[in-house]
């Protein structure tokens, strides 16, 4: 049976029952020291909620420690330079979430004068915190009762109510908020919000959920159907188009010609390739652009990568040029760089030019007598 999104009211003991059941829970089995639990400010939190956006915790423990030694504070990260942000974020994917926390440490240091602001329309009102986000903020850091609804807590929620229908869907996630807002207490509100969090990380899982150990199994409607993997339901298949570009491994003499990309749309203020948008013309584009002569080039295996909204295929081609003594030819210096293959990877790269640049790097090395 499905439940009807549109009339969720959970009974005040049913939702008591709940709070109650998950902070047991959290008592015994939570996690307690992620390095954003030590003293969490708001600034420690907000950086670990952006970094766990899409990505495990164990992959974003080391980033956020070196994001932290580098900015300990909203300050430090307000003057940092951008190009110095992207490089921490470099291997985490979804730059906009670095660029958005840059912008975001702007706006605190200037208008909030590097106070974090603590209600939640103004923390909302920041590039890159929704509704979710802020909810963490408040309740983790300052203990202020506010719900979240991140892809943990969907998961549960559907399953525990069997909710059909896509989480990302108007009325099924305005009912999901409805829920998430009963359940959230008044009362260790910090405690139930990470416990919310690890129930779904650990237990609650999107393959294999361990129900046996789950707090909530007595009342959750999936688990007395076993229906828990259809929740939460899928998004709607959509074929994703296919862009192919050619990029342009530029060599001279051990070092490599990389690109800035513009500020947004893909990539935006990583360092990347020159892209040639026709191969046939390739010497005359190189000459034209950049007053280069290639002497040789060959085509590398094509490389995909995989976006929300679209697929890339890159087709690298490795070019030697002769005469760069002519630098100041290039269009626009500042957004061009010859950089020696040795420290090429102390940048903001995405990680299809690493593996390029890697292989570059490889290749140019002399193999060991
Ligand atoms: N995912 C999102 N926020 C988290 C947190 N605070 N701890 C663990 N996993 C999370």
């Amino acid at each position: 049976m499905c439940y009807p999104i549109g009339m969720v009211s959970v009974p005040p003991a049913a939702a008591q029952r709940f709070r109650r059941q998950v902070l047991r829970w959290f008592d015994q089995h939570g996690r307690k020291h992620l390095p954003w639990q030590k003293q969490p400010s708001p600034y420690r939190v907000w950086i670990s909620e952006i970094m766990l956006q899409q990505t495990q915790v164990a992959t974003v423990i080391p980033y956020y420690q070196t994001f932290m030694r580098h900015f300990p504070s909203v300050s430090a990260l307000a003057r940092a330079d951008e190009d110095h942000v992207l490089q921490l974020w470099s291997g985490l994917g979804y730059y906009a979430r670095a660029r958005n926390l840059h912008r975001a440490a702007k706006i605190i240091a200037n208008e909030y004068r590097s106070c974090f602001p603590r209600e939640r329309e103004a923390l909302i009102a920041l590039p890159g915190i929704g509704r979710s986000t802020a909810g963490a903020i408040s309740a983790l850091a300052l203990h202020q009762r506010a719900p979240i609804l991140d892809g943990n807590v969907k998961r549960v929620l559907t399953r525990f109510h069997a909710i059909a229908g896509w989480p990302g869907e108007k009325q099924i996630e305005h009912g999901l908020w409805a829920l998430a807002e009963q359940y959230t207490p008044h009362k260790h509100v910090a405690a139930y919000t990470q416990a919310m969090m690890d129930l779904g990380a650990t237990v609650c899982t999107r393959s294999k959920p361990n129900c046996a150990y789950c707090p909530l199994r007595g009342q959750c409607q999936a688990y007395a159907q076993q229906t828990q993997a259809h929740y939460p339901s899928s998004k709607p298949k959509k074929t994703l188009p296919t862009k192919k570009v050619n990029m342009l491994l530029l060599l001279n003499n051990e070092t490599v010609l990389l690109e800035k990309r513009p500020p947004s749309g893909i990539w935006g203020g990583l360092w990347s390739f020159p892209e040639c948008p026709d191969l046939a013309a390739l010497p005359a584009w190189c000459k034209q652009q950049f007053g280069y002569t290639l002497s040789h080039q060959q085509t590398w295996p094509v490389l995909r990568h995989t976006f929300s909204h679209f697929h890339l295929v890159i087709t690298p081609i490795v070019c030697h040029v002769t005469r760069v003594n002519n630098r100041h030819m290039l269009k626009d210096a500042s957004q061009h760089r010859w950089c020696s293959l040795d420290d090429v990877h102390n940048r903001g790269l995405a990680s299809p030019i690493k593996r390029l640049l890697t292989e570059l790097q490889r290749q140019s090395t002399p193999l060991p007598a």
